[in-house]
């Protein structure tokens, strides 16, 4: 039924597995996922994960120990070259010449792909405008903020026009503002029809851009759906209750009918939250406690969880390494990023 342009199955891959050393376990420890075409697919996970890996060996830069890996209807082993001519990868031709201006820098990819330079002048001038970087065409590269000159990356690696696109972290190291404009990039390539397939670590930007999300941790997929069934998958509702006094926020802790260790308390916003399984139940339980018990509530909420909550609960169940530790940096960083 759908048209799957990326499959990946059983995928493995150990670094340095032929020389027998150390080192740490496999970074791709038997990894699946399908990308139907047309679509935005983030790979999620945090630092060490694969994803890099992953995009290597999706784009034939890397060989896969096992699995079986179609990319665009091709092997990336056996038919590396056919892969190569249908894809694109950010960064690849990271070359940009810093004195030439993005335009001129455009038009100098598209005559090394052969594109002639009638061709290559009309297709810089698109990707300028697609980019917002028309008015910027001429000047130097030099001059160009972080996200400018990343939306001209991108235009870059959409030079020959590739079946499918591979953005490893494309906004990692950017400003908000920096961010904000590759993310309007990155949803003008799907109109395009590109299929992209994006890694990141911030789960804001796998929550704004991608249609799915496969959630990467150790090697493998450890979730995949889109947004919605993430959060549907992972304990289902919350409950938000503000408080009037932070000083009876233990009081409230030890009213709800939940394991103490699943609620969580933000002093400063008088906050506690909690996962519910009935909601109206849960809603005219909680009330009811609250008044009872003397405890004043400004607000009472039912909500849905957050992608940070859900990405928590993955990482954390059944995953006693360094799970607990790793999600929450991730969290950490994507909360930096959404308070700039
Ligand atoms: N060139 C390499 N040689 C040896 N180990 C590597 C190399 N590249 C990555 N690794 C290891 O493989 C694992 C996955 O890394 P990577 O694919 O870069 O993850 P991510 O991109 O998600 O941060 C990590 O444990 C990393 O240390
Ligand atoms: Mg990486």
């Amino acid at each position: 039924m759908t048209d799957a342009v990326i499959t990946v199955e059983d995928a493995r891959k150990t670094y340095g597995a032929t020389r027998g050393g150390g080192g740490g376990g496999p970074a791709l420890a038997g990894l699946d996922l399908t990308v139907a075409r047309g679509t935005v697919h983030a790979v999620l996970g945090p630092n060490g994960a694969g994803k890099t890996t992953l995009v290597r060996v999706l784009a034939t830069l890397l060989r896969p120990d096992a699995g079986r890996i179609e990319v665009a209807g091709h092997d990336v082993v056996r038919e590396a070259y056919a892969v190569r001519l249908r894809i694109g990868l950010l960064g690849q031709h990271a070359a940009l010449d810093e004195e030439l201006g993005g335009r001129q820098n455009l038009e100098l990819f598209g005559r090394l792909h052969h594109l002639g330079t009638r061709r290559a002048r009309a297709r810089a001038e698109e990707l300028l405008a697609r980019f917002g970087l028309a008015d910027t065409g001429r000047k130097p590269v030099r001059q160009y903020s972080g996200g400018m000159r990343r939306r001209l990356d991108l235009a870059a690696s959409l030079i020959t026009e590739p079946e499918v696109l591979f953005l490893d972290e494309p906004t990692t190291g950017l400003d908000p503002r920096g961010r904000a404009e590759v993310w309007a990039s990155v949803r003008s390539l799907v109109g395009g029809g590109t299929t992209v397939l994006l890694t990141t670590q911030y789960l804001e930007e796998a929550d704004q851009l991608a249609d799915r999300i496969s959630v990467v941790d150790a090697g493998r997929v450890v979730a995949d759906g889109t947004a919605d069934d993430l959060k549907a998958a992972t304990g289902g509702d919350r409950i938000d209750v503000v408080l009037r006094d932070a000083g009876q926020l233990g009081a409230a802790v030890a009213l709800l009918p939940v394991p103490k260790e699943e609620i969580t308390v933000d002093t400063d916003r008088r906050l506690l939250s909690a996962p519910v399984t009935d909601r109206m139940a849960a809603l005219a339980g909680v009330v009811r406690a609250l008044e009872e018990a003397g405890v004043e509530a400004e607000d009472v909420a039912l909500r849905r969880p957050t992608l940070d909550e859900v990405f928590l609960r993955l990482t954390a169940t059944g995953d006693d390494r360094a799970g607990d530790d790793r999600a929450g940096e991730l969290v950490g960083r994507t909360r930096g990023g959404r308070s700039a």
